[in-house]
């Protein structure tokens, strides 16, 4: 396994693999590695000839300092979990300065009103952020694909919006979410969560999955005021949102078509962790 924090020394080494057409994936991480990730690499590495994981964690997707602190640095776990995947990744774990340099701030992007809606109207400028590290991150690599997980499905769309208006050639792959065996989406942040809390937010993806039977008889709204009302029964939960939109524009469903792909989204807060999950409907 190689370990790179210096992007020329890294550049350096993909332009000699380039030159002999090799291909490259792409998995940007923050870190914590958990299953999910895992998902992400495998499938990376049965993709392409060469696999590089980036480990950064990006100041400037966090509106909140206090969730940038409390973000675990796991660097020598994650290094050993990865080496048990496959001893031929390429790691690139840089410091914040050698992204950054002396300016820690995002760019302007125009995602074309993807980013304005839920974590976008929750998490102020939490995208600009996200867009900003990963197209250093594409700059840096130039990978053929890139691999991100479908839990945060609204940053999937995002960066195909991005990789669509920069113009880079690259392959966005999303990978389906992968969950604990109650059902709760992997997240570094369940982390945070005593076991008996983290059993009961469980309760998060069964009720995405009875709204899913419910959105075959009901309307958008009805079954949102369902799911709303579903969490103002328990009082362990403080729901965020629920919106129920068309998968790829993220709009509000107005009347349902058959020939269009509907997703619900959610964010719930439980004992102060931040959780979000997602399920497609149709
Ligand atoms: O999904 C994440 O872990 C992060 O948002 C990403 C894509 C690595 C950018 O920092």
């Amino acid at each position: 396994m190689l370990l790179f924090s210096s992007k020329k020394d890294l550049i350096g080494h993909l332009t000699t693999l380039k030159n002999k057409s090799i291909s490259v994936g792409l998995v940007p991480t923050m870190g914590a590695l958990h299953k999910g990730h895992l998902s992400l690499v495998k499938k990376a590495i049965s993709e392409n000839e060469v696999v590089v994981v980036s480990i950064f964690v990006n100041p400037t997707q966090f509106d909140n300092k206090d969730d940038l602190k409390k973000y675990p640095v796991t660097l020598d776990s994650d290094l050993e979990y990865l080496k048990n995947i496959s001893k031929d990744l390429i790691i690139f774990a840089p410091p914040v300065r050698e992204l950054y340099s002396n300016n820690i701030s995002s760019k302007e992007y125009e995602f074309d009103g993807l980013d304005t809606t839920m974590e976008g109207k929750f998490r102020s400028n939490h995208f600009l952020g996200v867009a900003t590290v990963v197209e250093k991150l594409f700059l840096i690599v130039k990978p053929n694909k890139a691999y991100f997980g479908e839990k945060d499905f609204q940053q999937l769309l995002i960066i195909k919006k991005l990789v669509e208006k920069t113009k880079m050639p690259i392959e966005i792959i999303g990978c389906p979410i992968v969950r604990e065996p109650n059902g709760l989406a992997m997240s570094s942040r369940n982390e945070r969560l005593p076991k008996e809390l983290r059993d009961q937010a469980s309760f998060i993806y069964k009720t995405l999955l009875a709204a899913k039977a419910l959105f075959g008889m009901k309307s958008a709204t009805k079954v949102m005021d369902w799911v709303k009302n579903k969490f103002d029964s328990q009082s362990v939960f403080n729901l965020e949102y629920i919106n129920i939109t068309e998968q790829e524009t993220l709009n509000p469903v107005k009347r349902k078509h058959k020939n269009k792909k509907y997703r619900a989204f959610i964010a719930v807060y439980v004992d102060g962790v931040r959780l979000i999950d997602n399920i497609a409907l149709n």
